[in-house]
């Protein structure tokens, strides 16, 4: 048997807290003895009587003699409380023992230590489970209570690291996820998340109870009532305490709420539609999002700790119709200029991704009121291109390069300072190519090392319009430029190497933006309006493509891709795959607000590896990875060039791909523009293994695709990304015959 965590622990005050990790510690086998110290004989029986505790005592003192190095001494009692159990321990505690416990304010239990001892102990260790319930006592005690639970600890300068240890060992044994803070962090955290509730609770409550009519209301109170005020069936002893415990902290949290409630007050005294919209939205916004983190679904930072792998078994065919989501590109726009329009725009087809969703959280978080998304709708009632707010903190933009870029140049020409950050492959990737010209046009923009993110935009910036050549094409640092251009004095102009998306352009004209093309020069002049309406956003080309490829290398297939975004500045993948001897069909051509729609058939047919024309590289720039995955299953050799930009996307998606291709047994050669890949013609292409897609949303769905032609089981790490673009991939590819499934 390996040496228990915990000698004895003695848990002072058995209740739900106290009884609860006396339980988990039996259960897990991580102590030696468990002896419980209550004030009331009959909780001490109790205790012993539902296998809590081993024994149990009604003095502490008693039982101190008996202890020594590797004992636990966990207090659980109320916070006001604590400071007596110290006093009982000044001049009795055995060296070599751990104090710790559970008080849900730190602040005063760390001054109780203090003033009892007169200096800060280093066997220490104050701690909070946050596991706490309405139900209270020694029956409500429960030996899985702390599972899948945090505890903060907040170790003092002085705690001891083996103390610490033993305390944080303790909680883990018993199923916690232990976290450390500062004593004054934690107080904050908890006077906002859970002291200020309760008071709410309890106050709500003590107010209809006081109502005449409390008969009524009691008797007529529906779900939302009982949702809403459960914690105030707590116990009063305890948040009385906590309360007087937790003063200062509680009382700020108080002042903010209040000045939230007497605003939210005065728009419904004044009939402010827009306003309670905006703090409705922006609430259920906040709160879905925290349903999704509860659910480990959110795409935050703590999405990244999620692993997401993909199961890609061989082999299958794909068919049938199918309508993937909106299209990336446009649903941010759809949501920028939605937002500096005046009057109300309406979107359809909105890509629900958390790309776009970054986007649209920005602008919340800029004070637009924005309705949905739902399905695909979102409603964003526009602010006029000066009507934005400064947002409260940096905005995340999470793995979304096209927010930071095309944000950076609208943000240039505000009135307020603003500070963009996102995840660990945005932070990586160049911003300079974004700065420069920014600040060329008078703006000012601090970047982190080597020109990358985080940005900082200083606001009250005059910009004046540039004629701007830019160095590689580039869709977002066109976008960026002439959307700086709408505050600049005078014109802006871009004037790009080889022909990139043109949505902005398309966009802008939409919303009654005057803007001049010329071949590959787009210009307009600052100081005009943007007029709100209605945007249909076809599905996205770049998700459709991984149907495309499924459909051209797998034998028997057959697809029909409905409604997909044709724009000639996005089919570069089309020609490609043509140009491959891929079958591919364009049904039902029409324009739709703008842009040119079609369904896309796909059938089977062999495909033959070609020397692609650079030309088409910008108009197929994000669809590289899935074509690679074609170009193994091509008879011959493929050459790519003139693709160094693929180097800087999400991940560097030559390396990657490269990498991956080889494991499954492909012939890759990166070079520094482009790769050249020998394809293997019919057949079973590649060998099964495990890719790393890096995080990367597009190699993880061309690996996915790669199964159909491969002869074992290919596993894709990291896949988590894939909700960027395209969250329902998975289900999407299983219903159209793919083996493909998600651990
Ligand atoms: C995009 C432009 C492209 C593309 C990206 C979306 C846009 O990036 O890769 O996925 O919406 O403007 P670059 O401008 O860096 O080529």
């Amino acid at each position: 048997m390996p040496e228990p965590i915990v000698g004895r622990l003695v848990v002072v005050g058995i209740g739900l807290i106290g009884g609860s990790l006396a339980l988990s510690l039996k259960t897990a086998a991580a102590c030696r003895e468990v002896i419980g110290v209550a004030r009331r004989r009959e909780t001490c029986e109790q205790a012993i009587e539902l296998g809590i505790v081993d024994r149990a005592e009604v003095s502490l003192e008693s039982v101190l003699p008996e202890l020594g190095e590797g004992d636990v001494i966990f207090v659980a009692v109320p916070t006001l409380a604590v400071q007596g159990v110290f006093e009982v321990l000044r001049d009795r505690l055995p060296a070599g023992v751990t104090v710790t416990d559970g008080a849900s304010v730190k602040g005063s239990v760390v001054e109780a230590a203090s003033r009892v001892w007169g200096r800060l102990p280093e066997f220490l260790v104050p701690g909070h489970p946050i596991a706490g319930s309405e139900q209270s006592g020694v029956t409500a005690a429960r030996d899985d209570l702390y599972i899948a639970h945090r505890v903060i600890l907040t170790p003092l300068a002085e705690t001891a690291a083996s103390h610490f240890q033993r305390v944080e060992r303790m909680w883990q044994a018993a199923g916690a996820e232990v976290l450390t803070m500062p004593v004054r962090e934690h107080d904050e955290v908890l006077a906002a998340t859970s002291h200020l509730p309760h008071v709410i609770a309890y106050g709500l409550v003590d107010t209809l109870a006081h109502d005449a009519e409390n008969e009524n209301i009691f008797r007529y109170a529906a779900g939302g009532f009982r949702d809403f005020t459960r914690i105030a069936s707590s116990d009063p002893t305890m948040w009385r305490d906590i309360m007087l415990a937790n003063r200062d902290a509680i009382l700020a949290a108080i002042d903010l709420y209040s000045a939230n409630l007497s605003e939210l007050r005065g728009a419904i005294a004044t009939g402010d539609s827009d306003r309670l919209m905006g703090i409705f939205t922006r609430a259920k916004a906040a709160r879905d999002h925290f349903t999704k983190m509860l659910a480990k679904k959110a795409y935050t930072e703590n999405m990244q700790e999620q692993e997401v792998t993909f199961i890609a078994r061989p082999g299958g065919a794909v068919s049938g119709s199918l309508r993937v989501p909106g299209d990336k590109s446009m649903s941010h726009r759809s949501i920028m200029l939605g937002s500096l329009a005046e009057g109300v725009t309406e979107v359809e087809g909105f890509l629900e991704g958390e790309d776009a969703l970054a986007t649209l959280q920005a602008f919340r978080d800029m004070g637009v009121v924005i309705e949905g998304p739902d399905n695909g709708r979102v409603v964003i009632h526009g602010v006029g291109l000066h009507g934005l707010q400064a947002p409260p903190g940096p905005l995340y933009l999470g793995n979304s390069g096209t927010s930071m870029r095309l944000l950076a140049g609208l943000l240039a020409g505000q009135s307020f300072d603003v500070t963009l950050t996102g995840d660990e492959s945005l932070s990586k990737r160049p911003m300079n190519r974004v700065a420069d010209p920014l600040r060329e046009m008078g703006a000012e923009i601090g970047t982190g090392p080597e020109g990358r993110p985080p940005l900082k935009i200083t606001g009250g910036r005059e910009l004046h319009g540039i004629d701007y050549r830019l160095p590689m094409a580039s869709a977002q640092v066109k976008s960026c430029v002439l959307l700086a251009g709408l505050y600049a004095e005078g014109e802006t102009s871009t004037t790009e190497p080889a022909p990139t998306r043109d949505h902005t352009e398309r966009m802008l004209t939409g919303f009654g933006y005057e803007v001049q093309r010329d071949g590959p020069r787009a210009s307009l002049r600052g100081g005009g309006r943007l007029r709100g309406g209605r945007i249909d956003v076809p599905a996205d080309i770049s998700s459709a493509t991984f149907f495309m490829v499924a459909a051209a290398i797998a034998p028997e297939s057959e697809v029909l891709l409905e409604h997909v975004g044709i724009n000639p500045t996005r089919d570069g993948v089309i020609n490609i795959l043509r140009a491959m001897g891929a079958d591919i069909e364009l049904l039902n051509r029409r324009e739709v607000g703008g842009e040119p729609v079609a369904d896309i058939r796909v059938r089977h047919a062999p495909l033959a590896g070609i020397r692609i024309p650079e030309a088409q590289v910008p108009l197929a720039i994000d669809e590289f990875p899935a074509l690679f995955v074609a170009a193994a299953c091509a008879a011959g050799k493929t050459v790519l060039t003139g693709a160094e930009e693929l180097r800087v996307k999400e991940s560097d998606r030559i390396q990657a791909m490269a990498d991956g291709l080889e494991i499954l047994g492909v012939r890759a050669e990166p070079t520094p523009d482009g790769i050249v890949i020998e394809g293997a013609g019919e057949g079973a292409v590649f060998d099964g293994g495990t890719v790393d897609s890096l995080g990367d949303h597009r190699i993880a769905m061309a690996f996915a695709v790669a199964s159909l032609r491969a002869r074992d089981t290919i596993r894709i790490q990291n896949c988590a990304n894939v909700a960027t673009s395209f969250p329902d991939f998975v289900r999407l590819a299983q219903r159209a015959g793919m083996n493909l499934a998600q651990e």
